[in-house]
């Protein structure tokens, strides 16, 4: 919990942080501006003093922040600022901000510290031996203090108070997002999907329809279901809505990938590459997170999320590398590669959004290809576009969520790629620009609508932790999906 006051009101936690910027007064009560410099802290560190005043002060810690503060230094501060509380098991601590330390980073501020309690833990026991084999392991002791922040009196306090909400509900949809993926396959179902999902939706208020199997069937989700079939988990096609801007009958459709697990099917995974798998619902979580947030936050859009969520695996009537599948655009596909199968079951949601639904514009979101782990790693999402209006919502939605975006080419060349022999389209355009090639396969369903594509295959999850998220999960898309749908809506 972060509490927000000024520097005019009395501070009285055991844990005192001073949080200044690099060549910036400070004003903070009580603290020797003389005796801080003479520290030396040098920018982007936290130096642990001795208590410095009064018997209660448990602990005193003093941060720099550099004078040119971005994203990236602000990250690396309140994740240092964690790991010193931690050490400190702290669980009240009161912050005490310098004059324009934050920069305007204010929001993104509240949600770090938000979150700096969010590590995967759930399955991780203390020490607790099972004599009843019905009992249930505690779980490990979650770290989250809570915080006062006494802001300058330059501040203007209200408008604090609202950057704060704004952070407390993106920070949740990023959390939902963050725990759907980090569940194994083996407990994150389809079918528990669908029923997270409606608890958010029941908690937030916006709508669900959730379709079986036989449903699946019968609306013609071919390609979808050519994926689906081959697990004896059934897949759930889950379909939620957050009207709430009647000034405008547009839509935005935002859909996300739900492979609750990928084997790869016949073109199987090698089982290094396999462990992680649970995380192929990124996207789906990512969507899931953002209409939360947006519902939570009261935004004025109208939005559509759409998740086929199902298994890719390998079985006497799963799909084979040879087949040729219907889709629900009313399109075949040769399906060269089995472990390709993000984009067949993306195609039968985008048809799904852009006829059914009757979206005006469409974001997709995936954890679709190695290809764009290989050009842009596991901290930027590759972006590709051929609506100028959803890339620019997307790169204005980075730089206040702090998730890094570049953009990728979609040149009808690209497209090419995936022309088929056999039937009207392939589901891979091979080795080359695998990320381009992946998303224009995914364009050829959305009917002509404006449409964006993010590719999050390297910034879903992270097997070990850094500045900005826990090892495990990190979010991402939830926030920036959210953020781009309200630049879509101003
Ligand atoms: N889910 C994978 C992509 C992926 C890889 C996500 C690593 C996260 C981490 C996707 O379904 C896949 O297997 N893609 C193939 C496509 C290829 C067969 C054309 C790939 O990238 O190798
Ligand atoms: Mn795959
Ligand atoms: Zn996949």
């Amino acid at each position: 919990m972060i509490t927000l006051k000024t520097h005019s009101q009395p501070a009285g936690s055991t844990v005192k942080v001073v949080l200044t910027g690099e060549n910036k007064p400070c004003h903070c009560p009580g603290v020797d501006q003389d005796a801080l410099k003479a520290l030396a802290v040098k920018p982007g560190t936290i130096k642990t003093l001795n208590a410095l005043e009064g018997e209660t002060l448990r602990a005193a810690l003093y941060g720099v922040l550099p004078e040119k503060l971005g994203y990236d230094a602000l990250e690396e501060m309140a994740s240092l600022l964690s790991k010193e509380l931690k050490a400190l098991k702290a669980k009240q601590v009161d912050i005490l901000l310098g004059d324009d330390a934050l920069q305007g980073l204010s929001e993104a501020f509240y949600k770090q510290l938000l979150l700096m309690d969010d590590q995967f833990t759930h399955y991780q026991t203390t020490g607790f031996a099972p004599i009843d084999p019905s009992a249930k392991a505690p779980d490990k002791e979650v770290f989250q203090p809570d915080f006062t922040l006494y802001l300058p009196d330059s501040f203007d306090l209200a408008a604090e108070e609202g950057r704060l909400q704004t952070a407390a509900h993106l920070a949740g949809g990023i959390r939902s997002a963050r725990r759907l993926v980090n569940e194994p396959a083996n407990v994150m179902s389809p079918q528990r999907l669908a029923e997270d999902a409606q608890a958010l939706a029941r908690e937030h208020g916006f709508e669900i329809e959730v379709f079986d199997e036989k449903q699946i069937q019968q609306m013609g989700l071919q390609a979808f279901w050519s994926v689906a079939k081959g697990s004896d988990t059934p897949p759930r096609f889950l379909v939620m809505r957050y009207m709430n801007n009647p000034d405008t009958n547009e839509l935005l459709a935002l859909v996300g990938k739900g492979l609750t697990y990928d084997s790869g099917g016949y073109a199987v995974k090698p089982a290094t590459g396999m462990v992680t798998m649970h995380c192929d619902m990124g996207g789906a979580a990512a969507v899931i997170g953002a209409i939360s947030a947006l519902t939570a936050m009261k935004a004025k859009v109208n939005v559509v999320a759409v998740v086929a969520a199902c298994e890719n695996m390998i079985s006497g009537h799963a799909y084979r590398n040879g087949d040729i599948i219907g889709s629900l655009a009313g399109k075949y596909i040769e399906v060269v590669n089995t472990d390709a199968e993000g984009r067949l079951t993306l195609a039968d949601a985008i048809t799904y959004a852009a006829t059914v639904l009757k979206a005006d514009k469409i974001i997709d979101i995936a954890t679709l290809t190695g290809a764009a782990i290989v050009a842009l790693g596991e901290e930027i999402t590759g972006v590709v576009a051929d609506d100028e209006g959803i890339w620019q919502a997307v790169q204005a939605a980075s730089q206040t969520s702090g998730d890094k975006v570049w953009r990728m080419p979609h040149d009808e060349c690209l497209a090419k790629h995936n022309k088929s022999e056999r039937a009207d389209i392939k589901n891979s355009g091979g080795r080359q620009a695998g990320t381009a090639t992946a998303a224009l396969f995914c364009r050829a369903f959305a009917f002509g609508k404006p449409w964006g594509h993010l590719d999050i295959a390297g910034t879903a999850y992270h097997e070990g932790a850094n500045a900005k998220a826990p090892a495990g999960a990190t979010g991402v898309g939830a926030e920036l999906l959210a953020r781009a749908a309200i630049e879509l809506f101003k």
